[in-house]
Parts: C-alpha cells; sequence; structure tokens
C-alpha cells in the first residue's frame, strides 16, 4: 500500500501554537538571555521558528543523538553523535524537541545535559504522545499532545522523508 499523509494539525494551527509559546517563554525569560538547544535532526524546523517568537535575547547550539532502534521505536541506547558547540555553565537552557515518544531519548539527554551545570534547564517539546511514555520526563513546554499514531512534518520524517512538510500528518499505509 502507498504511503498517504492525512493532515493532524495545519500550518495555522502550528504557527498559532508557536506564535503562543514563544510569547509565553518570553515573559517567563523577561531580563534574562535564553539559550535554546536543539536535538537535530527534527527539532529544527520546531526550534527557527520558535527562535523567531521569543523577544528576549536567544542563543542556539545544535546536539544530534542518535538511538539504537528500528524507524519507529528507540530503544534507550543512546549515543552522542554531534555534540554542543559550547559549554552550558551558568545559562538558562532550553532544550527543545520535536516529539517525546518514550522518552528514553529526553531523560537519557537531560541527565547529561544536567552535569553540564546550566543555571536552568527546561524542556520544550512541538508533540507529546503522553500514552506512549516508558520513562518518565518532565516536559515544561508542549505545543499538542497527540494521540499513539506515527506522525511526520515540521521536522519529523519516516525514513528521512516528510520532514519538510509545513504541519503535521499521520503516515497511512506502513507497517
Ligand atoms: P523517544 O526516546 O521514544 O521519546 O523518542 C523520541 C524520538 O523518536 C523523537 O525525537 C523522534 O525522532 C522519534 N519519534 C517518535 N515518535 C515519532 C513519530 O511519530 N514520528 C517521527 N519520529 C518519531
Ligand atoms: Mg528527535
Amino acid at each position: 500500500m502507498a504511503e498517504t499523509i492525512n493532515v493532524l494539525v495545519s500550518e495555522e494551527e502550528v504557527d498559532q501554537k508557536i506564535r503562543e509559546l514563544g510569547a509565553q517563554i518570553s515573559k517567563e525569560y523577561a531580563g534574562k538571555q535564553v539559550h535554546l538547544i536543539c536535538i537535530l535532526k527534527g527539532g529544527v524546523f520546531f526550534m527557527c521558528e520558535l527562535a523567531k517568537r521569543i523577544t528576549v535575547p536567544v542563543t542556539m547550539d545544535f546536539m544530534k543523538v542518535s538511538s539504537y532502534g528500528d524507524a519507529t521505536e528507540s530503544s534507550g541506547v543512546i549515543r552522542i553523535a554531534k555534540d554542543l558547540d559550547e559549554t552550558l555553565e551558568g545559562k538558562d537552557v532550553i532544550v527543545v524537541e520535536d516529539i517525546i515518544d518514550s522518552g528514553r531519548t529526553l531523560s537519557y539527554l537531560l541527565d547529561v545535559l544536567a552535569k553540564r551545570n546550566p543555571a536552568s534547564m527546561k524542556l520544550c517539546t512541538l508533540l507529546d504522545k503522553p500514552d506512549r511514555r516508558v520513562k518518565e520526563v518532565k516536559v515544561d513546554y508542549v505545543g499538542f499532545a497527540i494521540p499513539d499514531e506515527f506522525v511526520v512534518g515540521y521536522g519529523l520524517d519516516y525514513a528521512q522523508k516528510y520532514r519538510n512538510l509545513p504541519y503535521i500528518g499521520v503516515v497511512k499505509g506502513i507497517d
């Protein structure tokens, strides 16, 4: 069966939500500077749009983690494929993710990053699949809680495809 994409969250809804998150973060970090950490590759579209909606000074860094799993399931064994360029020492950090699924990737990563002495560290995710959680993770900012379906778009891929879709869609016709 061929893959088809059904729209789950429209481009307008995503844009509006990112504006709201940007406004909330700007308010909560008034008088401070935020250091956004993008988890590559999926977080990149969301982080760029979010950064544009934050009105306090923003700096950014990028990290890539690979989890040893198949296309649709993370294993919990995580490798840092690209580390941050800058220190986190004394910074007000927000980790920006595309989606929290089992929570394995982020629970591991937040432990690693916390050891680098940021002044504060929060987690912001565009999407959350709470029904899938295996490892508890404290999520501070959530765009949309979604049902347990495999989604693509806005940075999220299926076999590296569909990251560039400007909306969130559900892939039908896989597995
Ligand atoms: P976790 O460790 O299970 O929370 O996995 C999180 C990572 O799995 C995300 O950063 C995505 O890269 C990937 N992932 C989880 N669910 C989806 C999905 O529905 N579509 C695309 N990628 C997903
Ligand atoms: Mg990801």
